[in-house]
């Protein structure tokens, strides 16, 4: 009996839908599938996903966040060249050049200023339900999953509130020139917001001298290295922002959906509060919203067998990893008793780790039980396209998610 061909392909309505079968037979039949549709090399073994992170020699983290590498066409390359370099940043530098950013980024991302984000957190959780509590439904994603992190964000860089529609939006498009699947003229326009965001911090860095973030940042030294420059905190910026909200909006939605549809899961959480945390990277762990990032191959090499050859684009399966039955007992089973936190990958591992991860967890330990905790009843809404996803290749999340709720009077807050 001959099985059919793997088709790894993340758009499609099937793997949208439920994309961890496919996973599973990767593991069982192909650990390192060569996916030619897409020109791509794809790990999905928890083992081999560590081999390749830990491995910084041989695989490169230059174009970590781009599905793919065929060069983007001529139009959209004419109006970036307008701005300035979109690389290196934290992501998708190595070596020293990556040391030395981490070193600078973390002097003013420090756990410290985390930890005194966690009243302005609550408060902002709070004041976003407000603002819907008395509905009786909503698009969770619009009135909440997207703001929270944006509200996080900005009290952190001392950015505006009022700009945050105008980052979001120009995040949207930075992520779409990565993905590189849409119109040339789609991806003109999202060139021109790529350019805005660049010119938008360059501005805000004048005459800064805050305690934010941002002020922080600028000021950094570290003994015998060059301070930042405005072109390349102006990158990590951009890095900071991205990464630290398009990643919790979809965590956020995934916890919600998860936990509506493991009911005995949600009531053991709601019944005992120390489960939360837990929860929460059980969540990370069962649909990581990062579902992969890429490395470059370097030169030549064996991985678990198979030859990969230099040059080679390659996705570390995150999301695959994280359901290997090797490590993960039970692994297509949620629990939230489950003790995962140095185990699974969701924040990926090694020198490039996630470094928002203390400052995501603190947003979902807040964020996911207080939905529960102030929309009574709270459950899917019923309808047509209510749950709609969102199609980025290398992300998982929804654009748009419906809830309903029980409302009785109006909410006091
Ligand atoms: C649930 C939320 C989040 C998830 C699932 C997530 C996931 C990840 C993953 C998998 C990586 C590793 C990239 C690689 O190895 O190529 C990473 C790196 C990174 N993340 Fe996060 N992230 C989250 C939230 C955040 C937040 C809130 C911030 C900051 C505000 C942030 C900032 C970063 C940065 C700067 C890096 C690059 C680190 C480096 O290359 O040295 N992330 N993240």
């Amino acid at each position: 009996m001959t099985s059919c061909p793997i088709r790894f392909d993340p758009l499609s309505p099937e793997q949208l839908a439920d994309p961890y079968p496919l996973y599973a037979r990767l593991r069982r039949e192909a650990p390192v599938f060569y996916a030619e549709a897409h020109g791509l090399w794809v790990v999905s073994r928890y083992e081999d996903v560590l081999a390749v992170v830990r491995d910084t020699e041989t695989f490169s983290s230059q174009n970590a966040v781009r599905a793919s590498v065929r060069p983007l066409p001529q139009p959209v390359l004419d109006v970036l060249a307008t701005g300035w370099p979109m690389s290196p940043t934290l992501t998708d530098s190595d070596g020293q050049v990556h040391r030395r950013l981490r070193l600078l980024v973390t002097k003013a991302f420090t756990p410290k200023r985390v930890a005194e984000l966690e009243g302005r957190i609550r408060e902002n959780v709070d004041a976003l339900i407000d603002e819907f509590a008395d509905d009786g439904r909503a698009d969770i994603i619009e009135r909440f999953a997207w703001n929270l992190p944006m509200f996080t964000l900005t009290d952190m860089l001392g950015i505006p509130r009022a700009d945050i529609p105008t980052l979001h939006r120009w995040s949207v498009s930075w992520l779409r020139i990565l993905q590189a699947t849409d119109s040339v003229e789609e991806l003109v326009i999202c060139a021109r917001d790529v350019v805005t965001m660049q010119r938008y911090f360059m501005d805000e860095f004048q005459g800064r001298l805050g305690e934010d973030l941002m002020s922080s940042l600028l000021a950094a030294r570290v003994a015998g290295g060059e301070p930042i420059s405005h072109e390349e905190a102006m990158r990590v910026m951009i890095n900071l922002i991205i990464a630290g909200h398009v990643t919790v909006t979809r965590s956020i939605g995934n916890g919600l959906t998860t936990l509506l549809a493991h009911s005995d899961q949600l009531q053991a959480v709601l019944n005992d509060p120390d489960l939360v945390p837990a929860m929460v990277e059980e969540v990370l762990r069962f649909e990581s919203p990062a579902q992969g990032l890429f490395r470059t191959v370097r030169k030549g090499t064996v991985l678990n067998g198979v030859e990969i050859p230099a040059g080679a684009h390659l996705m570390v399966h995150w999301a695959s990893a994280n359901r290997d039955e090797q490590v993960f007992g039970e692994s297509d089973v949620f629990d939230v008793t489950r003790d995962s936190m140095a185990t699974h990958v969701a924040f990926g591992k090694g020198v490039h780790a996630c470094l928002g991860a203390p400052l995501a967890r603190l947003q979902l330990k807040i964020a996911l039980p207080r939905l529960f905790e102030r929309l009574p009843n709270l459950r899917m809404a019923a309808g047509a396209d209510t749950a709609v996803r969102d199609t980025i290749f290398f992300a998982r999340g929804f654009k748009r998610l419906e809830i309903e709720w029980d409302v009785h009077e109006p909410s006091a807050g």
